[in-house]
Parts: C-alpha cells; structure tokens; sequence
C-alpha cells in the first residue's frame, strides 16, 4: 500500500514539474490528458487498488482524490495564467493606432449637365417661372400631333427617335410638356421643364442619341414676342456675362408661329470668329417662338384672348459654353478625371 502511496506522490511531483514549464494553453490539454485523463497516470495508478484489502482502498482513495483535486486545481491556475499571458500579447499585436489618419473618402461632385440646368432654372425661377415635369416614354400625341406634327410631317424626319410602340415613344423633345401643362392648367402659365430627350442619331463629338433641353413656356394675356426677348436675353448675360448678345434668326416649328433659332456671342471668341462658332461669332443654343394659336385651343386655350411664348435651351451645348467642354462624350462617359474638375 505505501508502494502506491509513494506512487501518487511521485506523479504529482513530475506533474507539477511540467506544468511549471509549459508555454501555452494548447501545452496545458496535453499534461491535463497525460496525468488525469482517462488513461493517464493518475487513472493508471487506482487501477492497481484491485489488489488492496478492503480497509486499505479507502485510504488510498481518499489520497488519490485529494491528490486529484490538487492537480485539478493547479492544472486550473496554470491555464488561467497561460490564458491570460497570451490574450495581452494578441492585444499588444494587434494594437491599432487610432491617431493615425484616415483614408480619404472621394467625395463627388454636381455633373457638369446638372450644374447647367440649375444655373438655367435659378436665372428662371427668379423671373417667377416654376418647374414643371412630364414622362420620357410619350405618347406619339403629345410628342407630335398636339404639337402639330400629323404622322407624316416632314419635320418628324429630323426627330427620329426610339419606338415603345406605334404610338408610345421616348420623346424627341421636352416640348410635349408644354401640351400636358396647357391641358391641366389654365392661364397665367409660366414653367421650366428640364429633361431627357431621344433621337436615334449617332453618336459623335456633337451629338448624342440621349440628350438635354431646357422647356420654357408663358401663357397669358398680352405675352408677345418681346417677353420672350427679353427673358432670352438675361438667361444669356446670367451664364455668359453681361456682354452676351443674342442674336434671332427666322426658323420653323410647326408648334410656333413666328419661330426663330437663337444664337448666343460665342463663348470662346466673344464674337470675333473661332473654330467653335465657325467664324460666326455667334453659337446656335436653342428654338423659340410664339405659341401656334391652333395647339393653344387644341389645349382648351382660346388663343383670341391668350398669347404665349415658349422656348426649348440645348442643355449640353449650353454646359459645354459653360465649362469649356469641347466633345459631348465627355458629358456621357463619366470618367473620373474629368468630372473631377467641376469640383
Ligand atoms: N422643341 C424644339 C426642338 O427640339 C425647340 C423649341 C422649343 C422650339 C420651344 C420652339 C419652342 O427643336
């Protein structure tokens, strides 16, 4: 009996001299299953007490669980130690330096298309205008025959556009915004409408099959062709200068009689005759002219007692004046390095 005494003693002397030089917690399972696992030597030694008489077992049991328990509670301190040691050197790796900056975050800028149209709309808002909105897929109705181009009108030519179906179409123009308003609203009208517009054109430095214009119409009593002057006038000083001109030329739309093109002092030469006017000095940058009395009372507007005049402003021809911008591309393609400068 003193023999397995001795051996309980012996083993957890070698046991507490290991777990004096482990490293780790990984270490620790490995002593813990090698003294007091199952088949470990603790387990090993009661297996002998078979040979013991009945009065000797329980002193020897008693001995082991004390033993046991010991081991137990010493195996407990060295891990919680190893633990402990170990969690403060993962902090100290992985300890992050909050003082140091942060990566920038790119913030975006207005497209230089957008910036255009607020700058028309903030000139038009403060001579009283209001913006009004109307769909891109259109009746066929709206984009043309209320505006009195019957299927078959050569000017549909020019404005080839995208089909949905034989009468719904991505509008050639914003001016069927000007039928949808007059319809709804009785005189004194006075609104904007910016927005998308299709034509199936090709795409080159000039042109796109996705493009901007700029809507204005007026309805009331007495409005003539010199209200429309006038407001032309100072949106052209508002984004130009004040030395800006504007110059009418005779032109046709089936929706307005008299109809004039307009022409802005070429923004690059101020009028002295460049690669960017042609030698005209002057740039093309919308269509005007007074409301067709007959899309007026197609409207429910009775053109003896109201006039109006309506407007439609190239938006990216206006932009590219604006800023600079030589090729339309630029306006579509969304690179960075370019937008990047109408920061
Ligand atoms: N909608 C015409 C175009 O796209 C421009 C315009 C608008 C002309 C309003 C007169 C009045 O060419």
């Amino acid at each position: 009996m003193s023999d397995l005494i001795h051996s309980l003693y012996a083993i957890h002397d070698a046991f507490q001299k290991e777990i004096s030089g482990i490293a780790s917690s990984t270490d620790a399972e490995t002593v813990r299953v090698k003294y007091l696992g199952k088949k470990g030597e603790l387990t090993g030694v009661l297996r002998m007490m078979g040979s013991l008489t009945p009065e000797e077992r329980p002193i020897i049991g008693q001995h082991a669980n004390d033993i046991r328990a010991k081991m137990e509670a010493e195996l407990e301190t060295c891990l919680r130690k190893l633990q402990a040691d170990e969690q403060r050197k993962q902090l100290i790796s992985q300890t992050i330096d909050v003082t140091l900056p942060a990566s920038p975050v790119a913030m975006g800028s207005r497209h230089p298309l957008y910036k255009a149209i607020d700058e028309i709309c903030e000139v038009f808002l403060g001579l009283g205008y209001s913006i009004a909105e109307g769909p891109e897929v259109e009746y066929d109705l709206y984009n043309f025959e209320k505006l009195r181009l019957p299927p078959g009108h050569p000017a549909r030519d020019t404005q080839d556009t995208f089909y949905i179906t034989d009468n719904i179409l991505l509008r050639t123009q914003t001016s069927p915004v000007q039928v949808r308003v007059m319809e709804k609203q009785k005189p004194p009208i006075k609104i904007v409408c910016p927005g998308k517009v299709y034509r199936s054109d090709a795409l080159d430095s000039t042109h796109s099959p996705i493009f901007h214009q700029f809507e204005g119409l007026v309805v009331d009593k007495g409005v003539t062709m010199g209200d429309l002057v006038g407001s032309l006038q100072l949106f052209a000083r508002k984004l130009f200068g004040e030395n800006t001109k504007i110059r009418l030329r005779p032109h046709h739309f089936p929706f307005t009689e008299p109809s004039c093109e307009v022409d802005l002092t070429c923004w690059s030469c101020k009028g002295k005759g460049c690669r960017v006017c042609k030698g005209e000095g002057y740039v093309e940058v919308l269509g005007a002219g007074m409301v067709h009395p007959e899309v007026l009372s197609g409207c429910g507007i009775d053109p003896e007692v109201y006039s109006g005049f309506a407007f439609g402003i190239g938006v990216e021809r206006t932009a590219m004046g604006r800023f600079g911008i030589d090729d339309i591309r630029n306006l579509y393609e969304n690179d960075v390095r370019f937008l990047k400068q109408f920061k």
